[in-house]
């Protein structure tokens, strides 16, 4: 494996306020360049500002600024940005920059010479606000923009051209020998079929403005949009000059952008490369779309999300920005769209973080302190009960979780950390270790130092390896654990063991990530993540201060369901049939055998050529499943997004409509009126249903 790593966001519009949808590529942009670090690769990360266009000249003019005025009020605004994102970028490129003009004059000036450039006359439909040309048969119905649905204006002038149709066929065959070149396949598919139908030459100059980087040698046009905004990526690596930054880093190892950008990074950068004759980007991941609660985010809508503003309600709520980091790269599958909303989030947050890894955080050490001395105990391969497969999971965990971070995967990746998570909360229930420290005999005595050992090192593990996603918290869990450097200062070789770096001395520690190499002692400190209390829960605990303890009594249903029945698979060859010597009726057993659980649908879309299929992607705590239901009659798919519905979860899979579905949801009504089954009050993704 190569030891650099090149990441880049798209440079941002300066024309527009931050909003969510920027802070989300940049912060997923940032959990894959912590995760390369954390692996030890030199890394170099970048982002920065797009400054040109007709767009920022208009918008200059109507706030009386000079356009370099401008750019140069707004730009320190991401900067700022990314730094309450505890954004880790190695640089920032702003278009306005010399390094940058320089970059762009000299590849426009090669492939003039290449016979690639070439001047022409352009003449097409042109939308001022999306700075986009379409042609007669993009339009929409009534001649508009077929993106923002506005009118446009015929334009014909002077141009420039790149000759991007004699890039076709190179672009098909690379695309074709690099598989994982467009991500996810999905995408991929789109861009084949647009390159498959036909490239047009690109026009690649206006004489119709002037803020932008003027043509080398014809100086009344200036290079348009595109050209000028994908040459960051080698401008800030020191292009024309190819040696230093540039020779380490590029080619990219992956451009991270959203899906409406996708055709100007799969087509137009790598052609533009092709006829330079430089290196293409090894990935080009396009990721989804928020909406909010359901609608697309735009400022006419007045529904924008200041991401500064949702920062400074977590930090009120003690949560900080690394709940909100945690919610963007957990709550939907990197590449689908979905829905925002504050209250997706405390649900969210109060499930993962408060609850599982919270809580199994603070008992942890909570119980160090008490029965250890605060002293966390060392610990080896338990031989036999639950902590041996807490310790087992803790085994497979880095490579299961690797796997996915390589791909970018962030849900999958962080599940993963939450099913050691879970384990290890469901083992300290079993084990309870308040009884162990009451025994006398020496096997209590030992359980106990094994069980908060491995408690402990779950604790340990998700540490290092939610450090990409929560830099801060983890940091805090990580020192209030009894360790004292930082994490950033932590790699993790490829067999799991760590390095620690101190005082510039790397010191190889030998022991597995998730074992201390030292004997650590515990510090009390402020809880990382405190419950956010919604209205929901509220009503709640008002509710159950009106009428009795609701704690004692789940307490005691526990007791009475000893156990984990329904979450063991059935017996294929069991049939829940109701025994006629019932006279109908089933046992309880027969019930428990169906694993039904509480689901939260992340993404959701029409199964194509059905109007009653809805194919969903349902986070049941575990994992996430792919499920088509009989729904589209009653429901759009822009209403189930965020729902928590209920799921049967273990049910053979099944195809419908050739679209494989694995469970059902439980729904009631005809197909025309069905009602989903909910909750009246927020109940944990992944809950068992009974
Ligand atoms: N300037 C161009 C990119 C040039 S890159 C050489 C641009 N800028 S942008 O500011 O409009 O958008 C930047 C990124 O924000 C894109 O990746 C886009 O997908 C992302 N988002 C904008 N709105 C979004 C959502 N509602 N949801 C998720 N991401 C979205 O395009």
């Amino acid at each position: 494996m190569p030891d650099t790593f090149y990441i880049t966001t798209p440079i941002y519009y300066v024309n527009d306020v931050p909003h969510i949808g920027h802070a989300y590529t940049t912060v997923a942009a940032d959990a894959t360049a912590r995760y390369m670090r954390l692996i030890g690769r030199e890394v170099f990360f970048l982002t920065g500002t797009d400054e040109h266009g007709q767009k920022v000249e208009k918008t200059a003019l109507s706030k009386g600024m000079t356009n370099k005025e401008f750019v140069d009020s707004v730009a320190p605004r991401y900067m700022e940005l990314w730094k309450t994102l505890g954004i880790s970028n190695d640089d920032f490129i702003r278009t306005t920059e010399a390094r940058h003009v320089k970059a762009v004059q000299s590849l426009f000036s090669l492939l003039l010479e290449k016979g690639d450039i070439y001047k022409g006359e352009y003449e097409d439909w042109y939308c001022v606000p999306c700075e986009s040309f379409w042609t007669t048969l993009q339009l929409k119905e009534g001649g508009r923009c077929p993106d923002c649905g506005r009118p446009v204006d015929k334009i014909k002038e002077e141009s420039y051209f790149f000759r991007m149709s004699a890039y076709e066929q190179a672009l098909l065959d690379h695309i074709e020998k690099n598989p994982g070149f467009i991500m996810p396949e999905s995408r991929k598919n789109e861009i084949v079929s647009f390159v498959k139908s036909g490239l047009r030459d690109l026009s690649i100059s206006r004489t119709s403005f002037t803020w932008g980087i003027p043509v080398p040698g014809d100086e009344r046009h200036v290079i348009y949009v595109w050209l000028d905004a994908l040459t960051n990526y080698i401008s800030a690596l020191g292009y024309p000059d190819t040696s230093g930054r540039y020779r380490k880093f590029w080619p990219s190892d992956v451009h991270v952008i959203g899906k409406d950008i996708l055709r100007f990074h799969a087509v137009y950068w790598p052609t533009f490369l092709l006829a330079a004759g430089l290196p293409l980007p090894k990935r080009i991941f396009s990721h989804g779309w928020w909406t909010i609660s359901g609608e697309k985010m735009s400022k006419s809508r007045g529904n924008v999300v200041d991401p500064f503003e949702v920062v400074r309600e977590m930090d009120e709520l003690g949560l900080g920005v690394d709940a909100f980091r945690y919610f963007l790269l957990r709550e939907v599958p990197f590449g689908l769209d979905g829905d925002f909303s504050k209250d997706a989030m405390s649900v969210r947050i109060n499930s993962d973080l408060a609850n599982d890894l919270g809580n199994l955080h603070f008992r942890t050490l909570n119980m160090i302190e008490k029965y250890l001395g605060g002293f966390v105990p060392a610990y080896e391969r338990p031989g036999s009960g639950e902590e041996a497969e807490v310790f087992a999971c803790l085994e497979g965990l880095f490579m299961k979780y690797s796997e996915k971070m390589e791909a970018q995967s962030f849900s999958e990746a962080l599940q993963a950390v939450w099913q050691a998570v879970s384990m290890a909360n469901k083992m300290i229930d079993h084990a309870a270790p308040w009884e162990l420290a009451k025994g006398e005999t020496p096997e209590d005595k030992k359980r106990l130092l094994t069980v908060l050992g491995v408690a402990s090192g779950v604790v340990r593990a998700a540490c290092i390896l939610l450090y990409p996603v929560m830099p801060e918290k983890m940091q805090m869990v990580w020192e209030q654990s009894g360790e004292n450097v930082l994490l950033s200062k932590v790699k993790l070789k490829a067999d799991g063991t760590l390095v620690v770096q101190t005082d510039e001395v790397e010191e190889d520690t030998k022991t597995v990530f998730f074992i201390p190499p030292k004997v650590n002692r515990v510090r009390r400190g402020p809880a990382p993540f405190p419950r956010i209390e919604t209205d929901a829960v509220k009503a709640k605990k008002a509710a159950s201060e009106a009428g009795g303890n609701i704690k004692a009594a789940s307490k005691a249903e526990k007791q009475a369901l000893p156990g984990r029945p329904a979450a063991a698979p059935p017996d294929s060859n069991e049939k829940i049939a109701a025994s006629p010597e019932a006279g109908g009726l089933i046992k309880i057993d027969d019930f428990m055998k169906v694993d039904l659980r509480t689901g939260r649908v992340l993404a959701a879309e029409r199964v194509p050529k059905s109007d009653k299929l809805i194919k969903m992607s349902v986070d049941i705590g575990t994992e996430t499943r792919q499920i088509v239901g009989g729904i589209g009659k009653s429901y759009s798919p822009e209403e189930l997004v965020g729902r928590t519905v209920v799921v049967v979860a273990n049910l053979k899979p099944a195809k419908l409509m050739g679209v494989e579905s694995q469970g059902m949801l439980l729904a009631a009504g005809d197909v025309d009126s069905l009602r989903l089954a909910g909750f009246d009050a927020e109940v944990k993704t992944g809950t068992k249903v009974k």
